[in-house]
């Protein structure tokens, strides 16, 4: 078994938006000028009118929220359609991976490596023995498996007959599979976006974690919820903080949902954007893993590496040229040998690539 957490003991910093270490680490004064190609946010976002919405709503701050969320979960529940009970509003993504990983306390989970360090450090919270596996491993002695889709870093998105399988073969042992979609509708091909949520019916040991915060860009707002049977979201629920989620966070649900030129506008930037970046990035001398959603998983190819440039040179040469790429350190199985870069617009996707002709000169 390998160690839950890797990075409780490393020198880099936790999450990718900590620039002032990275800074530090590479001798450049902290207010060294740099775009953030470390954070995977749609560039698109926030909606327009998102603003003005949060300016008309302040004035709800001084009260508390509905401690059910019954209008925010009613309209999760229509827009994906299951029943509001099978809803759990969260304090992001964040919250709904920590409330699952509640479940399994003193148990053993399984996690598919590389992926999300948040799933390791959530199960080791609560006591639970995290088992790095592989597709193939048996599922027979573990109470449930993580399994990110698309996969951060890599942005796999593993294949729908293949999360059937699994979740076959997690049936037929009591085993829980926990989906976290937090990227699924940022994918390039967005098709199968509701196929899993549509499972829920016949597969009581299913539990879907959704993101709001990086399709829609509001990280800072906080915003993400559960989809599961009703039994196990009452499980969730009831470990769940009173007013997780604030006021403007929650009233902000039915309104973001309901907006389809957003989306629309959203998955047309990326079926053009991410294509056009993958080919400009392999043919500056990039070895790119496959994915499909917002952020590239490269480094430089073998023979860049032969000559010395290996990723960590590539994150430093890039930061100086203004671009915060996010390390990889603390993901099991890549352990900084890999960049993580985010998808931007048009305009800073070339300046990256401007940098990157310099760096890699
Ligand atoms: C795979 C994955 N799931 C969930 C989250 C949590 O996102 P949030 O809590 O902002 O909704 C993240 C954030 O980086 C993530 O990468």
């Amino acid at each position: 078994m390998e160690p839950a957490n890797r990075e409780d003991a490393s020198p880099w910093p936790r999450h990718g938006g900590q620039a002032r270490a990275l800074l530090a680490r590479f001798g450049l004064p902290p207010d060294h000028s740099f775009e953030d190609f470390s954070a995977n946010l749609n560039p698109l976002g926030p909606p327009g009118w998102v603003p003005a919405w949060l300016e008309r709503h302040l004035s709800e701050l001084s009260r508390y929220p509905d401690v059910d969320y019954v209008e925010a979960r009613a309209a999760i529940a229509a827009h994906h359609g299951v029943s509001r009970d099978q809803v759990l509003v969260t304090n992001g993504g964040g919250e709904a991976i920590f409330l699952a990983a509640g479940l399994c306390a003193g148990g053993r989970a399984g996690v598919f490596a590389p992926t999300f360090s948040e799933y390791a450090r959530a199960l080791a919270g609560v006591g639970a023995e995290v088992r790095e596996i592989a597709p193939a491993d048996p599922l027979d002695d573990l109470d449930a498996v993580f399994l990110c889709r698309p996969n951060n870093p890599d942005g796999r998105l593993l294949p729908l007959s293949e999360v059937e399988t699994l979740l076959a073969r997690a049936a037929a042992v009591n085993c829980r599979l926990i989906v976290d979609e937090a990227f699924i509708d940022l994918t390039t091909d967005n098709a199968d976006a509701n196929a899993l949520p549509a499972r829920l019916a016949t597969h009581p040991q299913l539990i879907l974690l959704r993101s709001m915060t990086k399709f829609y860009t509001l990280p800072g707002l906080r915003l993400g919820y559960a989809l599961a049977s009703e039994a196990l979201i009452a499980a969730m629920a009831r470990r769940q903080p009173p007013w997780s989620v604030n006021q403007l966070a929650a009233g902000l649900t039915a309104p973001l949902l309901a907006d389809t030129d957003f989306a629309a506008r959203t998955h047309a930037w990326l079926a053009v954007e991410r294509p056009r970046m993958q080919v400009a990035l392999e043919r500056r001398g990039l070895e790119v893993a496959p994915g499909e959603t917002c952020f590239f998983l490269l480094r430089p190819n073998l023979e860049a590496r032969r000559q010395g440039l290996d990723a960590e040179a590539l994150l430093e040469r890039l930061l100086r040229g203004g671009i915060l790429a996010r390390h990889t350190h603390g993901y099991a199985g890549l352990d900084g040998g890999w960049l993580r870069l985010a998808l931007r617009d048009k305009d800073a996707n070339n300046r990256l690539l401007k940098v990157l002709d310099d760096c890699l000169r």
